[in-house]
C-alpha cells in the first residue's frame, strides 16, 4: 500500500529532487471506499498507513530536509464509517444527529423516489436510502461523489467546529499546511431544489450543477479557515498554507476562491488540461496570470488524471478511420511523442512564476497504466459509472523504485509476499528511479536540473513573465525577468530561434544534443543571455 515509514525512507530522494513541501493524500482512518477520500476519523493514521508516532517522525525528518508538508483535509464528506454517521443512522428523522448530514424524506408515494434530481460526479443518483432503526425502508442520504461519501451540512454549527478542531490538531502537529479537497462543495443551495442539468456532473466528471456547488456560503469557510492558519503563523512566524482544489470549470469563478483572506492557492487545472499546442498554452498561462495575479499553482499530473505522458500520445489520423487523429511523421513512435510533450511541458511549467505541484512519478515519465486488470481496479468512478470511465488506478500505481523486479520493484519491504495494491507493468524496469538517476538525460535528471536552476536563476525568482507574441506558428516563447528565455516547439519539425543568438542553453528536454539555435520537435529548451535579448 505504501505507507508513512516509506515515505520517510524517500525523504532523501525528494530532497535531491528538489522540492521543498510534500502534499501527502490522505492516510487518515477509512474503510478506504475512495482511496481515502472517506474519512472515518480526521485525526487518526489509518493502521494500514501507521501512527502519529510515525506521522510525527515524518514531520521532524522532512522539516530537517527543508520540506515542508501539506495534509489533504476532505471537508465536503465523511465516511460512512464516521462515527456521526452512524449516530445519525441511530438517533432518526428530525434529529440534530442527521442534522449535520443531508437527510430527506423520498419522493413518491412510498418515498422511494431520491429527494432531487442531483447525480454523483463518480455517477449513479446523489442519494441512498437507509433503513430506519425499526427496519423500515427510511430517509435518503445525499453524496454528491460514492454512497460511502455522506456529504456534511455545513448550516449545521458542529461541522465547521469539527473542521477547526481537526487543522488545529494537525497544525499542533507542525503541519504547513492543506490541499483542501472539493473546495468549491461543502454548502448546497438551500432547500436542495432541482436543477434541469443535473445530470451534467455524471456526464462531464465536473462539478457544474450550480445548485450543490460553489454557493456564496462556502466563501464564509474559507475566511475562517484563512483566519485560523493566519494565527498560528503569527503565533510563531511560520507560513502556512492553503491550497484548494476547486473543480469549476469558469476561471473567474475559480479566481473568488483566491480573494483577500481566503485560500492562497487554487491548482490551475487548464494547464493539466492543455493540447500540447503553443497557442493553447499562451492562452491558459494568459488566463491563468490575470486571474491570479498573487501566484498560480500549476499543475500537470496528479492522483485524478491520468498521466501527462500518455495525454500527450497523439492518435495517428488513419489508428481507427475516423481522420480525426494527428497526422505524425513517418515511423514516429507515438508513445515517444507522449514523453517528449510530457517532458517539454514540464519544463515550460517549471519556467513559470508560481508554484509547481509534481504528483509522484512524474519525474520518472511514468504513463498511465491503462490495462489494469479489471479484477484490480479499486475506483468507485469505474465502477459507479458501469464501467463507461476508467476511473483513476491507471495514475496510482506504485512507482518502480529499482529495476529489479523485486520486492514490486523496492516498493514494498523486502519480506513482504503478498502483490502491491496496484500491480506495476513489466515495462517499468526501464523507468526506475535507480536507473534513471545514473542516466543523464533521464526525466529524473531533468526535473532535478529544472528544480536546482529554477531556484538559482534570479530571474526565475521574479514575478516578471513576457509571453512573445511574434513567433511562428508552433513556437511558444517566454521571457522570465530579463535574462532567461525559453521556446517551446509544439509541432513535429525543428523550429529555429527567431533569434539568431538566443543565449547560452541552460536546459533541454531533448534527449540527444541539437544546434543551439534550433528547437528539436516537442521540446522545451531554455536560454541564459547576459542582456535583453527579444525573442
Ligand atoms: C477530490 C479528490 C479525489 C476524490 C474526490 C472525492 O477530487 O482529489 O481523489 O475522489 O475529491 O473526495
Amino acid at each position: 500500500m505504501g505507507d508513512l515509514a516509506g515515505v520517510v525512507g524517500k525523504l532523501p530522494y525528494l530532497a535531491g529532487l528538489g522540492v521543498d513541501g510534500l502534499w501527502l493524500n490522505p492516510f487518515y482512518a477509512s474503510p478506504g471506499h475512495d482511496h481515502g477520500y472517506d474519512v472515518a476519523d480526521h485525526c487518526a493514521v489509518d493502521p494500514a498507513y501507521g501512527s502519529l508516532e510515525g506521522f510525527d517522525e515524518l514531520v521532524a525528518t522532512a522539516h530537517g530536509h527543508g520540506i515542508r508538508v501539506i495534509l489533504d483535509v476532505v471537508p465536503n464528506h465523511a465516511s460512512i464509517a464516521h462515527p456521526w454517521f452512524a449516530a445519525a443512522l441511530a438517533a432518526g428523522p428530525g434529529s440534530p444527529q442527521r442534522g449535520r448530514f443531508h437527510f430527506a424524506d423520498g419522493r413518491g408515494p412510498d418515498g422511494n423516489e431520491p429527494p432531487n434530481n442531483w447525480r454523483s460526479i463518480f455517477g449513479g443518483p446523489a442519494w441512498t436510502r437507509i433503513s430506519e432503526p425499526d427496519g423500515t425502508p427510511g430517509q435518503w442520504y445525499l453524496h454528491t461523489f460514492a454512497a460511502e461519501q455522506p456529504d456534511w451540512n455545513w448550516t449545521h454549527a458542529d461541522v465547521p467546529a469539527l473542521f477547526e478542531r481537526v487543522l488545529s490538531f494537525w497544525l499542533d502537529r507542525g503541519v504547513d499546511g492543506f490541499r483542501v479537497d472539493v473546495a468549491q462543495g461543502l454548502h448546497k443551495k438551500p432547500g436542495l431544489p432541482d436543477h434541469p442539468d443535473a445530470a451534467a456532473d455524471e456526464a462531464t466528471g465536473d462539478p457544474v450543477n450550480p445548485n450543490a456547488w460553489n454557493q456564496p456560503a462556502v466563501h464564509q469557510v474559507w475566511r475562517s479557515w484563512r483566519r485560523l492558519v493566519e494565527d498560528y503563523t503569527a503565533a510563531d512566524g511560520r507560513d502556512r498554507l492553503l491550497i484548494g482544489e476547486v473543480g469549476l470549470t469558469d476561471p473567474a469563478a475559480v479566481a473568488d476562491y483566491t480573494r483577500p483572506g481566503e485560500l492562497h492557492h487554487t491548482f490551475c487545472f487548464p494547464f493539466a488540461h492543455a493540447h500540447f499546442d503553443a497557442d493553447t498554452y499562451r492562452q491558459v498561462i494568459t488566463t491563468a496570470l490575470a486571474h491570479h495575479p498573487d501566484g498560480v499553482a500549476w499543475v500537470a499530473n496528479n492522483h485524478d488524471l491520468p498521466r501527462a505522458v500518455t495525454r500527450h500520445t497523439p492518435t495517428p489520423s488513419d489508428s481507427d478511420g475516423d481522420g480525426d487523429g494527428e497526422e505524425l511523421p513517418a515511423g514516429a513512435d507515438p508513445a515517444q511523442i507522449g514523453l517528449a510533450r510530457a517532458r517539454a511541458a514540464a519544463a515550460l511549467m517549471l519556467a513559470l512564476p508560481g508554484a509547481v505541484y509534481l504528483y509522484q512519478g512524474e519525474e520518472l515519465g511514468l504513463p498511465d497504466v491503462a490495462d489494469l486488470p479489471v479484477t484490480v481496479l479499486k475506483d468507485p468512478m469505474y465502477h459507479r459509472s458501469g464501467g463507461t470511465r476508467p476511473g483513476r488506478d491507471g495514475c496510482r500505481v506504485p512507482l518502480p523504485w529499482t529495476t529489479s523486479p523485486d520486492h514490486h520493484h523496492g516498493f514494498s519491504p523486502p519480506a513482504t509476499t503478498t502483490p502491491a495494491w496496484l500491480p506495476q507493468p513489466p515495462t517499468w524496469a526501464d523507468l526506475a528511479a535507480d536507473t534513471q538517476h545514473h542516466t543523464t538525460t533521464s526525466t529524473l535528471n531533468l526535473y532535478r536540473q529544472a528544480l536546482a536552476l529554477r531556484r538559482t536563476i534570479p530571474d526565475l525568482a521574479t514575478t516578471t513573465l513576457t509571453l512573445h507574441t511574434d513567433t511562428p506558428p508552433g513556437l511558444l516563447a517566454l521571457t522570465r525577468g530579463t535574462h532567461l528565455t525559453t521556446y517551446t516547439n509544439t509541432t513535429h519539425h525543428p523550429i529555429p530561434t527567431p533569434h539568431p543568438h538566443p543565449g547560452q542553453p541552460i536546459l533541454t528536454t531533448h534527449p540527444t544534443p541539437h544546434p543551439t539555435d534550433t528547437i528539436p520537435p516537442n521540446t522545451t529548451v531554455w536560454y541564459h543571455h547576459d542582456d535583453e535579448t527579444p525573442a
